[in-house]
């Protein structure tokens, strides 16, 4: 039976890309030694179990909103667009102060531009990917033209500075990417999202009684060694891949074992020899949602990677959440 009244729905087109990127990092470099100072730990142990060289730790006057703004700027000039332009601002993070305000509402306002939907998305680690996601999909169905994908996250403000298994680990920072309308069916740049969440095992990431950020390490480890490659590859599936077409691979940035493990199960899936894979965790430490956004920026500064390069970017973390996607670097 036809309804009384016939909804109109936008045009849908063939999909999106990536047209410009942007990465934000506070000043302050922590490094191994620094934190040495104050828990039993040493450089050689961080380096060698977690990859870590050094992090950023932000100011007081730094947040969520303020660094995630300055990346979300750069990401927009870089892609040659006005705040204006956008019809949509989508912020992953986990790092708020307070559940509300949230952060989009507040960034957008900074860049200049008000008036269009601003939202967050808080799955932590596997934040990028799942506003990603969520961005192509507004883009690809008509519902925005324009849309700012921004990671940033101040975890500096959650850690037990005398957890020495935590406080090593984390970091603060933001990365960002704006997305747009593929000019035609050829020119599609992000694939459909792969993208899941293990309840069950929710209690391995949290926050306690005290505010302080508190993971089971090894079990996470576990966890992302075995169950995140599998992702990466339903990812490439979904968009039509195999593991040979892809030029970079960007895991979320927790662990360089982790990072390695999951590029082995690739080469040893047909990748590259190369494969060019994201290390940004060695000098920006973990930084949850950033970490995706500021791996490929900063490698694009590096001139490690090129325009129309093929990523595979996953994320995970806490929830346990889980996404990933292919992206063409822009
Ligand atoms: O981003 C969200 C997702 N999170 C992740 O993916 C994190 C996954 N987990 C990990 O990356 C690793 O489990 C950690 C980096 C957190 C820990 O590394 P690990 O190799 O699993 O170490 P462990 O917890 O098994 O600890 C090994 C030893 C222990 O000593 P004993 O019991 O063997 O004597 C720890 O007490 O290392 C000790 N330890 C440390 N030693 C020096 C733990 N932290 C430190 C430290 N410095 N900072």
């Amino acid at each position: 039976m036809a309804l009384r009244t016939a909804i109109r729905q936008p045009e849908p087109i063939a999909g999106a890309r990536l047209l410009g990127l942007g990465s934000s990092q506070p000043d302050r470099i922590v490094t191994n030694d620094e934190l040495a100072q104050r828990v039993e730990t040493n450089d050689e142990w961080i380096r060698s179990r977690v990859g870590i060289a050094e992090r950023r730790f932000a100011a007081e006057s730094d947040s969520v909103v303020s660094m995630g703004a300055d990346a979300g700027s750069k990401a927009l000039a870089d892609a040659g667009l006005s705040p204006t332009d956008l019809d949509g601002v989508i912020v992953a993070t986990c790092t708020m102060p307070t559940p509300i305000p949230n952060a989009a509402a507040q960034l957008a306002d900074r860049i200049g531009v008000n008036g269009i939907g601003a939202m967050d998305i808080n799955t932590a680690c596997a934040g990028f990917c799942y506003g990603t996601g969520v961005a192509a999909d507004m883009i690809r169905t008509g519902t925005a033209r324009h849309v700012l994908v921004v990671g940033s996250e101040k975890l500096s403000d959650w850690l037990d500075m005398d957890d020495r298994s935590t406080c090593i680990i984390f970091a603060d920072g933001a990365g960002a990417a704006v997305l747009g309308p593929a000019e035609s069916a050829d020119d599609v740049g992000v694939g459909p999202v792969a993208w899941g969440a293990a309840g069950d095992l929710v209690s391995t990431i949290g926050i306690d009684e005290k505010n302080f950020l508190r993971q089971e390490g090894q079990a996470v480890f576990r966890w992302a060694t075995t169950k995140i490659a599998p992702v990466a590859m339903a990812a490439l599936d979904k968009a039509g891949l195999t593991p040979a077409d892809i030029d970079v691979l960007v895991p979320h940035q927790a662990n360089l074992r982790i990072v390695e493990a999951i590029a082995k199960k690739l080469r040893s899936e047909g990748a590259r020899d190369d494969l060019v894979v994201a290390d940004d965790i060695v000098h920006s430490g973990n930084t949850s949602s950033a970490s995706i956004p500021m791996a490929i920026d900063h490698m694009r500064g590096a001139g490690r990677v090129r325009s129309g390069d093929v990523a595979l970017i996953v994320g995970f973390g806490a929830g346990l959440s889980y996404g990933g996607q292919v992206v063409v670097l822009p």
